[in-house]
């Protein structure tokens, strides 16, 4: 049985994705419905699980193009309660691969825990002729459980990546995780945990502020942030429509706009304009990158600011955290 001073048990929460998918043919890889099979039964599906103290329960149910504020409130929350619990060494999400870097950035920003989280996923559904799912599973399962980890990872394809730094780079292969310049920060290779960077993981590693955490799940709705792209022809159009109608709709007013500009930020000038419009009357804007690879790397100073590094997914998360006084 497990003491408290070296807790064993992990616990594995389910959320629904790929990982959790049905098809109705084996052979299919792409037809399938997300978010069928119970997290229960995939930890059943994972044999080498044997004499390990694992909890298992189910959070949500959804494709992960679908998530949302809502299951992110529940997911902090049961996050929180688990790693709480002194028996418990580190929690397991298993995700969708669509939204997984979100959600692993929104954790590890509300969360910042000292325990390890680690979301996992697969690329084919658990019916396919060769599920990668149960690897991912065991791999994630045994990395919540090792010494050295700590902050939100995702484990896929045995790769361990970073929270800030992972991204979906790939559609259809199942190694379709990378954290870019940063690279992975360790893998797992036969149920062996290695680390490729100097433990604690380098996302800032915090204890849980109950304060930050109470603020976002009192929370009714994430402060808006829309995304919008810059493109050879762009204009101010998607910009104004916006604010237009969050001038006819109040709870639809963006209070943020992140740009993923071309290159190094840059911005086409009409979409530019229509963004220092948007600034002026008081939506926040940050300029980030479309590019895969790279940040916006700080030069003359713009009008609008960077992201620090931050790709628009989690720019629009972090500008959303700092509306909320975070
Ligand atoms: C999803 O993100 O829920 C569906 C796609 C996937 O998990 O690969």
């Amino acid at each position: 049985m497990a003491d408290a001073k070296t807790p064993q048990r992990r616990v594995i929460l389910g959320t629904g994705g790929t990982i959790a998918g049905r098809a109705s043919r084996a052979g299919d890889n792409v037809g399938y419905v997300a978010g069928q099979v119970s997290a229960q039964d995939l930890m059943a599906a994972v044999p080498p699980r044997a004499g390990l103290a694992l909890d298992v329960e189910q959070v949500a149910q959804i494709d992960s193009k679908d998530m949302g504020f809502a299951v992110w409130q529940r997911l902090a929350d049961r996050v929180a309660h688990h790693l709480g619990r002194e028996d418990v060494a580190g929690v397991v999400i298993t995700h969708g691969t669509d939204t997984l870097e979100e959600t692993a950035f929104f954790l590890q920003a509300v969360l910042q825990p000292t325990k390890p989280v680690v979301l996992t996923c697969a690329m084919r559904p658990a019916t396919a002729l060769v599920p990668d799912g149960p690897q991912n599973l065991l791999d994630a399962v045994m990395v919540a459980g090792d010494a050295h980890a700590a902050g939100v990872l995702a484990v896929c394809a045995g790769s361990s990546h970073a929270a800030e730094h992972v991204a979906k780079v790939h559609t259809y292969q199942v190694d379709a995780f990378d954290s870019g310049d940063a690279g992975p920060v360790g893998c797992v290779e036969e149920g062996q945990v290695h680390w490729f960077v100097a433990p604690p993981i380098p996302s800032q590693v915090a204890a849980l502020d109950a304060g930050r955490l109470a603020t976002v799940l009192e929370a009714r709705a994430l402060p808006r942030v829309a995304w919008i792209t810059s493109h050879a022809d762009a204009d101010g159009s998607q910009v104004r429509a916006l604010l237009a109608y969050g001038a006819a709709h109040a709870e639809a007013m963006p209070q943020g706009l992140v740009v993923a500009g071309t290159g190094n930020g840059t911005l086409h000038q009409a979409l530019e304009a229509a963004l220092l419009e948007a600034q002026a009357l008081g939506v926040q804007v940050r300029r980030s990158t479309r590019c895969a690879r790279g940040r916006v790397v700080p030069g003359a100073e713009g009008a609008l600011a960077d992201t620090h590094g931050l790709a628009p997914a989690k720019a629009r998360i972090a500008l959303a955290r700092e509306l909320m006084g975070l």
